[in-house]
């Protein structure tokens, strides 16, 4: 097992005149034996910070440690690593048994040592019944477990893995997040996992690396991501459906304090961190319909504003609410089983102080 560092690591594609710089320069230390997600949209450098982890590309600037040993000019072959991809090309002509083998005999291992490995990882998989048959009998659900335990079975420091979950159905995908948890928890090795699915972050994530247009715009647990999220880019990306960014204006006086949107002026219960232009962040789910007599009682630290309901939608175990605050959309997030409210109907909504998050207008970072 081993540590990871990321070092201001940077990547240029191409030279000179034509480089294009996909990753500006990111820091991480990721602990020896710890499961970090790294998950932002498509396009944002997930895959080449991983495959520099791994050495399938170079390093253009910083360093890159694995196990307090910087690795920017080591072979991949070198690096202790094994990485489980989306597409997970096994042989087709080999049985489960071979494809989990084959790279234990290109380096020779001895035939009962690497039957045992087989078997052991075989075993964690649930795959031991199925060594005989090849991909083709399999289903893909079990093609992804036999490409994580030619991954397992050459026990190495750091697993890395790029969205390996993104060609299966739902049902699978979670069937398949369970078995990774499980995995990490049995073995604990050191793992890097990438996704573009920030479900997929929060469920097997000890921290969540946020990434956004080549810059790492937080690194927290699951927690901190959902619950302080540093941008508006995190606080949008993380938490589903996302959390409701108000652009408007902070105004606080004798007569108390306000956030302006438009020509509507919301109360709030304290004035917010400062004055101005400001975003104003409250999740669906946080906001919640009152009528009018809860919110007296503890007036001091919750407002009251009123939602002009546009739309209503069913989810089973809970419904959504879309209207506007003003001329500003928001979306509420209610129980299935509560009484919905209809279109055209105003509700009031309670927005707890400790609900409310700040942003900075210009910068979208957090204000606090
Ligand atoms: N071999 C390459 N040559 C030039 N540009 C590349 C290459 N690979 C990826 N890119 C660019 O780098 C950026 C990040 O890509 P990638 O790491 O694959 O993103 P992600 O995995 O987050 O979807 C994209 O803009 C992509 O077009
Ligand atoms: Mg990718």
């Amino acid at each position: 097992m081993a540590s990871i560092s990321l070092r201001n690591v940077v990547k240029r594609y191409g030279h000179g005149a034509k480089a294009n710089p996909v990753i500006h320069g990111v820091n991480a230390e990721i602990a020896d034996g710890e499961f970090v997600v790294i998950v932002g949209p498509s396009g944002c450098g997930k895959s080449t910070l991983l495959r520099m982890v791994a050495g399938l590309e170079e390093i253009s600037g910083g360093e890159i440690a694995i196990a307090d040993r910087v690795v920017n000019q080591v072979e991949p072959a070198d690096r202790d690593i094994a990485m489980v991809f989306q597409n997970y090309a096994l042989y087709p002509h080999m049985s489960v048994f071979e494809n989990m083998a084959y790279g234990l005999k290109i380096r020779k291992l001895p035939p009962e040592q690497i039957r045992a490995r087989v078997d052991k990882a075989a075993g964690i998989l649930e795959l031991g019944h199925l060594l005989e048959r090849r991909p083709r009998e399999l289903s893909g659900g079990q093609r992804q477990r036999v490409a994580m335990g030619r991954a397992i079975v050459r026990d190495p420091q750091v697993f890395l893995f790029d969205e390996p979950l993104s060609n299966l159905d739902a049902k699978l995908r979670v069937q398949t997040r369970l078995e990774i948890q499980k995995l990490h928890r049995e073995l604990g090795v050191t793992s890097l996992f990438v996704t573009h699915d920030q479900v997929e972050a929060m469920t097997l994530a000890q921290r969540i690396v946020v990434m956004n247009a080549g810059r790492m715009e937080q690194f927290g647990t699951p927690e901190e991501v959902y619950g302080r999220p540093a941008t508006t880019f995190v606080a949008s990306f993380i938490g589903s459906p996302a959390m409701n960014l108000l652009k408007g204006r902070a105004e606080a006086d004798a007569a108390g304090a306000r956030f302006v949107i438009g020509d509507v002026a919301l109360p709030l219960p304290h004035p917010a961190p400062r004055t101005g232009d400001l975003i104003l962040g409250l999740r669906p789910e946080h906001a919640l319909p009152h009528d009018g007599q809860a919110v007296a009682a503890d007036a001091a630290d919750i407002a009251s504003w009123p939602l002009r309901v546009e739309m209503v939608e069913m989810l089973g175990a809970e419904r959504l609410v879309y209207g506007r605050l003003g001329d500003a959309a928001f979306t509420l997030r209610i129980d299935g089983t509560d009484t919905p409210p209809r279109p055209g109907d105003v509700v009031l909504l309670k927005a707890p102080a400790e609900r409310l998050h700040w942003f900075d207008a210009a910068t979208g970072q957090r204000v606090d």
